[in-house]
């Protein structure tokens, strides 16, 4: 075992409905971003590792060596990113994922999904306090997919032939602290999530129904709800606006918020590509544009 590498990888996420909403057990749609990836490798070392618990890599770290009752191990580990962190693109998710799958790979064992999952969601709590699972559930799963907390998921393999653009506002999001903001003002905020759950489900129609109009119109009023609720900042405002400016059918933030990314829905990649550039030229960081 002693030149073994271990390798494990993760795909990112975004949020398509349902942020904030789903913590009160609204269902949720997600989609996972195969293209967007981050890779772990583990190997040995002449020391042990420290944990720190309230790290989410270091979670990740414990938690999968102290299943294989390698809590000792002499190990180091190197970590390549393509998803930014706290943007609400599933890094904290996604790498937990890449850890826990090289820690396996390097011992020669395998995990079952469920397993998997199970260790993953430990992570996610050093990383967001109190998670749904939603993140963890997209992160891991090839397709698109409706979550409902302590209920399940199932699988929405669809395609509109249509795009969404991702911009970054270069803002960390803030996802604890917002679901914490969102938890003091809970009685006030419970109209508003409500409203996030059902708009969820007409999304869930419109994309049965390829009404690509009605989705980014439900984008637009579920951003509205979002601003209600407290978690959004102008930055991000001002890139939903922007969007819909530059010809976006809708958009909305995506992930915790507080900071992070906003989506934006085009008809075709070459108005795809005309919105993401105006945003970049409005200040958004970095775009990408995915077909869905
Ligand atoms: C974070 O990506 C999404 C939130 O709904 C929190 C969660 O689901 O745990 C804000």
């Amino acid at each position: 075992m002693s030149n073994k590498i271990g390798n494990g990888y993760g795909h990112s996420k975004i949020i398509l409905i349902g942020e904030h909403s789903v913590v009160y057990g609204y269902p949720a749609i997600a989609l996972p971003l195969k293209n967007i990836n981050i890779l772990c490798h583990i190997k040995k070392s002449d020391k042990s590792l420290r944990f720190d618990l309230s790290d989410p890599v270091s979670t990740a770290l414990y938690t999968s060596l102290e299943s294989l009752n390698q809590k000792d191990a002499c190990v180091e580990y190197s970590i390549c990113s393509e998803i930014p962190q706290r943007r609400g693109m599933g890094s904290s998710a996604a790498v937990a994922i890449a850890v826990i799958r090289a820690v396996y790979d390097y011992f020669g064992k395998t995990i079952s999904d469920f397993e998997l999952e199970k260790l993953v969601n430990q992570s996610e709590i050093a990383a967001h306090g109190n998670p749904s699972g939603l993140d963890a559930k997209t992160c891991l799963s090839d397709v698109p997919i409706k979550y409902i907390r302590n209920i399940g998921f199932k699988s929405l393999e669809f395609s509109l032939d249509a795009y969404l653009i991702i911009a970054d506002s270069g803002i960390y999001g803030k996802t604890s602290q917002a679901v914490d903001l969102v938890a003091q003002n809970e009685l006030i905020n419970r109209p508003y999530l409500k409203e996030l759950g059902q708009l969820t489900e007409k999304v869930e129609s419109a994309i049965k129904t390829h009404s690509l109009e009605e989705l980014g119109h439900l984008f637009d009023k579920a951003h509205k709800n979002l601003e209600k609720i407290g978690v959004s900042i102008p930055e991000i405002n001002v890139l939903v606006e922007e969007s819909r400016k530059s010809g976006a059918l809708g958009a909305k933030m995506s992930g915790g918020g507080l900071g992070g990314c906003i989506i934006a829905l085009a008809k075709t990649y070459e108005e795809a590509k005309t919105i993401a550039s105006h945003l970049e030229e409005k200040g958004a960081l970095k775009t990408w544009i995915e077909k869905v």
